[in-house]
């Protein structure tokens, strides 16, 4: 079996058949739909998914500009798995209801999310501590959403001393999940900790002597390079890979994945074409969230683009200081301008780190 095979391929969760089982991570106040259509248009990606939608009574007419923006969704991304967060199981069943008539193609439960509020509230991985609430969960979302493929995106358990990862699973699989999507840590393992794809594993062949090979894995966590990948695949036999941060600043990933893992070039994007996919990207978030709010999300998104490039530190505050359309297109312009005319070549190539110090407070108030 050839390498595109073994590691990239097409994979079927329940009737819904994925193009490839490189999988967008759920990122909350990243993966809406400009972001999300981007990645698809670039390729590579065989499923993207919404950030987390918490769990109302009335989900589609309780906060209702937010369900939009964060359920808006386009034909050219599907397949598209939308994401639940919450611990009641009507509240999670409505939500599911409401997220597959938005247009999900998957409805997930949030079994991750690991930040303060989320533990005293007793979702995201507090649900680690709680198997039967899973159970639960699963059984009202998959009874709320008879005809597409529910899953649970879970950690290896709330902490180290309660790794509950096959229990949760198991809970999951008799109450009709799909899928299962295994984040290889545990609550409180930050993101620099390696991922233990023993877990990973041990839930593989949970699912399999559950239910043979209908029920993928997909495992998560720091799979950013080909290695990863297949370490993911020879030593947790994940059926597929979800990723989160590293597909942030790097839109080409997916597809540069793919080329890595069956032997064929990578696509190396020169300035000209980095500088029209940011534009193209800040027009999609125009049209999300008009001007006053989508100049303010698109620039960490324009420090992502231009991370890594020669003078990024000299732009860096202006990127975080954009405030209308025409200071972004000033701003992009000024930066790209300069590096085709070569005025920065002789700079090294600068490397902001992103997620750790650049943009902690993502990383503070989501998992
Ligand atoms: C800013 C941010 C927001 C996140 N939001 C969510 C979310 O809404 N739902 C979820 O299940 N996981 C969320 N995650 C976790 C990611 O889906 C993923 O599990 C985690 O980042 C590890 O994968 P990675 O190493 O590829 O980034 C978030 C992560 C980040 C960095």
């Amino acid at each position: 079996m050839s390498d595109v095979d073994h590691y990239i391929h097409p994979l079927r969760i329940r009737d819904l058949e994925l193009p490839n089982n490189l999988c967008l991570a759920p990122m909350a106040g990243f993966t809406n739909v400009a972001f999300r259509l981007i990645a698809k248009e670039v390729g590579g990606c065989g499923l993207v998914a919404t950030e987390m939608v918490a769990a109302l009574a009335n989900p589609g007419t309780q906060n209702e500009n937010r369900f939009r923006i964060l359920t808006q969704n386009v034909a050219a991304e599907k397949p598209l798995a939308m994401q639940v967060y919450g611990r009641e199981p009507d509240y999670c069943a409505a939500t599911a209801a409401a997220l597959d008539a938005a247009g999900a193609d998957i409805v997930d439960l949030n079994c991750g999310c690991p930040v303060k509020k989320a533990k005293q509230s007793g979702c995201g991985v507090a649900l680690m501590r709680e198997p039967e609430q899973v159970g639960r969960i699963v059984a009202a979302m998959r009874k709320a959403v008879p005809n597409k493929p529910v899953t649970v995106k879970m950690r290896l358990g709330y902490d180290a001393q309660n790794r509950t990862v096959l229990e949760v699973a198991q809970a999951a699989l008799d109450n009709g999940a799909d899928a299962l999507f295994v984040h290889a840590r545990t609550g409180e393992s930050k993101h620099g900790v390696p991922v233990d794809l023993s877990g990973v594993l041990a839930v593989k062949e949970l699912a399999e002597r559950f239910a043979g090979s209908r029920i993928p894995v997909i495992a998560n966590g720091s799979l950013d390079t080909a290695e990863a990948i297949r370490a993911a695949k020879d030593l947790g036999r994940a059926d597929g890979y979800q990723i989160g941060r590293a597909a942030c600043g790097d839109p080409w990933l997916f597809r540069n994945l793919v080329a890595d893992l069956t032997g064929t070039p990578r696509h190396h994007p020169g300035y000209a074409e980095r500088k029209a996919l940011l534009i193209r990207h800040f027009e999609l978030i125009l049209d999300l969230f008009g001007e006053e709010r989508g100049v303010r999300v698109m620039r960490k998104y324009t420090f992502f683009y231009c991370n890594g490039l020669p003078g990024v530190r000299k732009f860096r505050d202006r990127f975080h200081r954009i405030d209308n359309k025409a200071t972004f297109y000033a701003l992009v312009d000024d930066f790209f301008d300069h590096l085709s005319s070569g005025g920065l070549d002789h700079e090294a190539v600068e490397h902001l780190t992103l997620f750790e110090k650049g943009d902690a407070a993502a990383e503070d108030h989501h998992e």
